[in-house]
């Protein structure tokens, strides 16, 4: 997500910290800033990609040679001067910088606004900041010492950085779920979120290990715990090339998309779904969530990935919380003068936040009156602006052409929403909310099993896959758009024609395509229809197709019809899409790279399609 550098030794910061945050934007990039210590601290931000602030800083240059920059990409408040870090605390003696999500923000924030603390803008970060401030004046403590306590006592994650113009020898460090490394020069340190702002000056590093905290001064830096202890620190040679540190050592951002599906997931439900009190809580919805409760209908609108995202929405709303919900391409909708009423709310889901059809959809909702929903990872981002509320996936930023963890991101979103809708509503149970929870609340870590326990059968099976010319996707109920996700991704980026279907359509048309040269992929998990789709696997064999299953753990069952069976860990049946098109998504991933196709930048496809 946002992008840390820090510096401290005998160099100008400024002009260091701008080159390698502009390495650094590929992490998102709505607003940069840095902070340099000379006597007093100079911070200057600015909304935009890292080129505004540079201009900012040629206009009102910094001098000093300890500082620290950062470029976000937002998580909470919009992307703003005033949002953008360093943060500033103790009247402008100190400032921070931090990666990650506080989650119980807002009980510090009221218990400082009581003290009277105020607050210039909508971010964690600047609570954190204040928070330090506090500790520092209740307990004399030092500078370093206040972060530390003030560390022990926030929940959520953490990278961050922090210089106060009363300590200019050190830059206090931590890490607690948000990445960070110490540069080690001589003479010099230097900090990152990864190596590339600093890897032209020094390859040695020091990886900062979650729950702790360094002190970086020119000439050495101190790691301990967060509790204080001493942890002595291994020197790594780097051995990655700047394009490879970008992509965390990954030959594509898409590969390294699929692969950070687990955290992606977590952080989408971070401070949201409590598993063990059996509760759900999204801030973005509180305001209208008596208006949604009882909405007639759900009408999702959206493109692409976001739509197949949105169909298996309506089978979650549907089934958890009771509530009519009909899904729409935004670019139909648009323009068929379609029917809302009153108590219609319309629900969009976009990852970029600025897909043209899908905003024409919030502006026609508001238009007609009717209440105007987002589902959307960018945050600030214009569909995040004009909707009335909404819900941010908080994946981070997806830089691979072919959305990934930005679809099952979406998914989980409104899982969040169908399960909490279910409860308010009045449809599900103490019992059964908690016990959906804990399966949700499981993806993330069945996820990762599936990345590693099926990788190289994935693989194998892409190098048969590669020569094939067409590809037939089949799945039923919350599988269906399953299928469809698992075609889209095939044709986009290796540039195989793929169709998805119902399994059960595939006998009213399909069915004609089927020889031994087109692979058919089934979803075909032990749920409600799985006789049904074993059926439809046996009508492709018996006419000399080539099945390819994704099924449950432990289903010998498919063994003997389908030529290969990737397995998924056993989740309730209506969270299967999270698992089921993780193999999907590799798939198309190795049979592109085979097939030597540009990945990340399929030909004639836009990562953002902010035009009709
Ligand atoms: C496919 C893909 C696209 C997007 C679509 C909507 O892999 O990425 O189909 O899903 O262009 O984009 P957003 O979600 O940004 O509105």
């Amino acid at each position: 997500m946002c992008g840390i550098v820090g510096y401290i030794g005998p160099r100008q910061a400024g002009e260091l910290l701008v080159s390698g945050l502009k390495r650094l934007e590929y992490r998102g990039y709505d607003s940069a800033g840095v902070a340099v210590a000379n006597g007093t601290l100079d911070v200057r931000k600015k909304e935009g990609k890292v080129d505004e602030l540079a201009s900012l800083l040629k206009a009102r240059p910094v001098h000093g040679t300890v500082g620290m920059g950062h470029t976000r990409w937002a998580t909470h408040g919009a992307p703003t001067d005033v949002n953008a870090h360093p943060h500033i605390a103790g009247g402008g003696r100190f400032a921070i910088i931090h990666n990650g999500i506080i989650e119980n923000y807002g009980s510090i924030k009221r218990r400082l606004m009581d003290k009277g603390y105020t607050f210039l803008s909508e971010t964690d970060t600047e609570v954190l900041a204040h928070f330090i401030d506090d500790i520092q004046k209740e307990t004399g403590l030092d500078f370093a010492e206040s972060i530390r306590q003030a560390l022990t006592q926030v929940e959520g994650a953490y990278g961050i950085v922090a210089l106060s113009e009363d300590n200019p020898d050190e830059l206090i460090v931590a890490r607690n779920g948000s990445p960070l490394l110490l540069g080690v020069g001589e003479g010099e340190h230097f900090i990152g979120s990864d190596a590339s702002p600093f890897i032209e000056y020094t390859r040695n590093v020091v990886y900062l290990n979650d729950g702790e905290m360094a002190v970086v001064r020119a000439d050495g830096y101190e790691v301990t715990e967060i509790n204080g202890a001493p942890v002595a620190k291994e020197v790594h040679a780097l051995e990655w090339d700047l394009e490879e540190i970008e992509k965390g050592g990954y030959d594509h951002f898409m590969y390294k998309e699929i692969m950070e599906q687990p955290e992606a997931l977590a952080n989408a439900m971070r401070g949201r779904v409590h598993a063990d009190e059996g509760t759900v809580k999204l801030g973005g919805l509180e305001d209208v969530m008596k208006q949604l409760e009882a909405a007639d209908r759900i009408v999702i609108c959206a493109c692409g990935t976001s739509w197949h995202a949105g169909l298996v929405g309506e089978y979650l709303i549907e089934r958890f919380a009771r509530i009519p919900v009909e899904v729409e391409y935004a670019s139909e909708f648009r323009y068929r003068d379609p029917i809302l009423n009153e108590n219609d709310v319309v629900l969009v889901i976009s990852q970029s936040g600025e897909t043209a059809d899908t905003l024409a959809a919030v502006r026609q909702a508001k238009e007609a009156g009717v209440l105007a929903l987002g589902v959307v990872n960018a945050v600030g981002s214009t569909i995040a602006r004009e909707t009335d509320a909404g819900v941010y996936l908080h994946a981070g930023p997806e830089i691979g052409v072919a959305s990934t963890k930005a679809f099952t991101a979406q998914v989980t979103v409104l899982a969040q929403i169908a399960l909490l809708l279910g409860k308010t509503r009045g449809v599900l149970s103490d019992a059964d909310l908690k016990e959906n929870l804990e399966a949700l609340a499981k993806i993330p870590t069945q996820i990762r099993e599936v990345l590693e326990q099926q990788a190289e059968k994935i693989e194998a099976i892409a190098r048969e896959m590669r020569l094939a010319q067409n590809a037939l996707y089949l799945g039923r109920g919350v599988n269906f758009p399953v299928a469809l996700e698992g075609a889209l991704k095939l044709k986009e980026i290796s540039y195989i024609h793929a169709e998805g279907y119902p399994a059960a359509e595939m006998k009213h048309g399909p069915i004609a395509l089927i020889d031994r040269f087109m692979p058919v992929l089934f979803v075909a998990t032990r749920e409600a229809t799985y006789d049904k789709v074993v059926s439809n696997i046996e009508e492709v064999v018996a006419r000399g197709g080539s099945v390819i299953a994704i099924t449950d753990t432990g289903n010998r069952g498919l063994d003997d019809l389908a030529e290969h069976v990737i397995e998924v860990p056993k989740t309730s049946d209506a969270f299967e899409p999270l698992l089921t098109v993780i193999p999907f998504q590799l798939l198309s991933y190795h049979v592109a790279v085979m097939r030597g196709c540009d990945v990340d930048m399929p030909r004639n496809l836009a990562k953002s399609v902010t035009v009709e």
